[in-house]
């Protein structure tokens, strides 16, 4: 029997390490694997290509080399972005963010309310929008910080951060936007958005794991998550993870290359995975506003069908996609992020995302196209036949 194709449409999960970056971080594996805070020459020229890699870093998202701090990924970066801001301004205690942050905003902001933070998580609607009028009146004398996501991972929808930053500077409240997401996918310009901290992480955009960037605004006082040595101009301890910032610039400085091109092209599998979906099947919806959205990202929900049983008989047929779910205890939670745009646990259980990459290709497309609707047909059949 013939294996079935491999097609790959989970890239806000992660993606694969493009060959160039592979190529550009082994080096520092196999020659260079000095310590770049050490004094003597071979340190030093490890220190000389950290500080290549920043730049490079660093103009992905047009900041200056000295506003980059290293991290081991989003997780890290947003951790130290709500931390570093409520130390550095102790007589600020609260912090507003919204409902369909990432796990690693939600869970450090609960964390921080244990410690005594207030804590004001805003709604959106049933599109994912945020209310901006709102956003403004949760701000306090006392907030220290507004986080707020560029891209959600699970709908691709978008928030207006320009203006969300414009609301905060307006009243004196530093602005942090994980943009994770964003990165790879959307121009980004720490300038034209006017936030204070920004978060990426170099494996959504074909760098490798373990690797990300909290931009920390020239002059934004900040105190450090990893206390250790002076690294990162003290404001993130640990000896620097070589091989993977090397790697993260490279990404960069791919990503930046031909982006809206590749949009471009992304964007049209994108709409034509989406349209044939929506057009073939029907009790099928998309999850979100269809604008403004990563040109990657489809979140569609499946009437009668439960995401985990989808996903299952998706794999059988090569097809990697995923549910925004988390998996606690063996069951499938009902995403949180769809939950908060008021979909009901039974629409939220049946729903699944597809992220598509630069690696994806038409052919992939039909055939998921060929191959879902004999899939939610038998599910739908199952479904029925319990119930009856
Ligand atoms: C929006 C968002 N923020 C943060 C993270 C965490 O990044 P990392 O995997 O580098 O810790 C993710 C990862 O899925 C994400 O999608």
């Amino acid at each position: 029997m013939n294996s079935p194709p491999f097609c790959y449409f989970d890239c806000n999960a992660t993606t694969r390490v493009a060959p160039e970056v592979l190529e550009a971080m082994l080096p520092f594996l196999r020659q260079q694997w000095g310590n770049p805070s050490s004094a003597y020459g071979f340190g030093r020229a490890v220190a000389r290509r950290l500080d290549q890699a920043r730049l490079k870093a660093a103009a992905l998202i047009n900041a200056d080399p000295r506003e980059i701090v290293f991290t081991s990924g989003g997780t890290e970066s947003n951790n130290a972005a709500l931390r570093g801001a409520l130390a550095a301004r102790p007589e600020c205690r609260h912090l507003v963010t919204t409902a369909v942050e990432h796990s690693s905003i939600l869970k450090f902001a609960g964390l921080l309310q244990k410690q005594g933070c207030a804590l004001t998580v805003l709604p959106v609607d049933s599109n994912g929008a945020l209310d901006l009028e709102r956003l403004e009146k949760s701000l306090r004398p006392d907030t220290a910080l507004v986080s707020a996501m560029l891209a959600n991972n699970e709908t691709g929808v978008l928030f207006p951060i320009a203006e969300v930053a414009a609301l905060c500077r307006a009243k004196g409240v530093l602005c942090h936007t994980d943009a994770v997401q964003a990165a790879g996918k959307l121009r980004l310009d720490v300038k034209a958005l006017g936030v204070d901290f920004l978060s990426l992480s170099a494996h959504k955009l074909r760098g490798p794991k373990g690797v990300g960037l909290l931009y920390v605004k020239r002059h934004t006082k900040f105190q450090p998550l990893l206390l250790g040595g002076g690294q990162e101009r003290g404001r993130r301890g640990g000896t620097e993870n070589v091989p993977g910032i090397v790697a993260f610039g490279r990404a960069a400085e791919l990503a930046m290359t031909d982006l809206e091109l590749q949009a471009t092209r992304v964007r049209a599998l994108r709409d034509r995975l989406e349209e044939g979906i929506l057009r073939s099947l029907p009790g099928v919806a998309r999850n979100g506003a269809p604008e403004p959205r990563l040109p990657n990202t489809a979140n569609l929900a499946f009437e009668g069908v439960e995401a985990e049983g989808l996903l299952l008989l998706l794999d059988q047929a090569g097809i990697c996609a995923s549910a925004g779910s988390a998996c606690s205890s063996g069951a499938l939670d009902a995403s949180h992020v769809l939950s908060a745009m008021g979909c009901s646990p039974a629409r939220a259980r049946g729903s699944i995302r597809f992220s598509l990459g630069l690696d994806n290709t038409a052919a992939e497309i039909e055939y998921l196209l060929q191959c879902l609707p004999a899939i939610v047909a038998r599910l739908r059949a199952q479904g029925q036949s319990q119930r009856e």
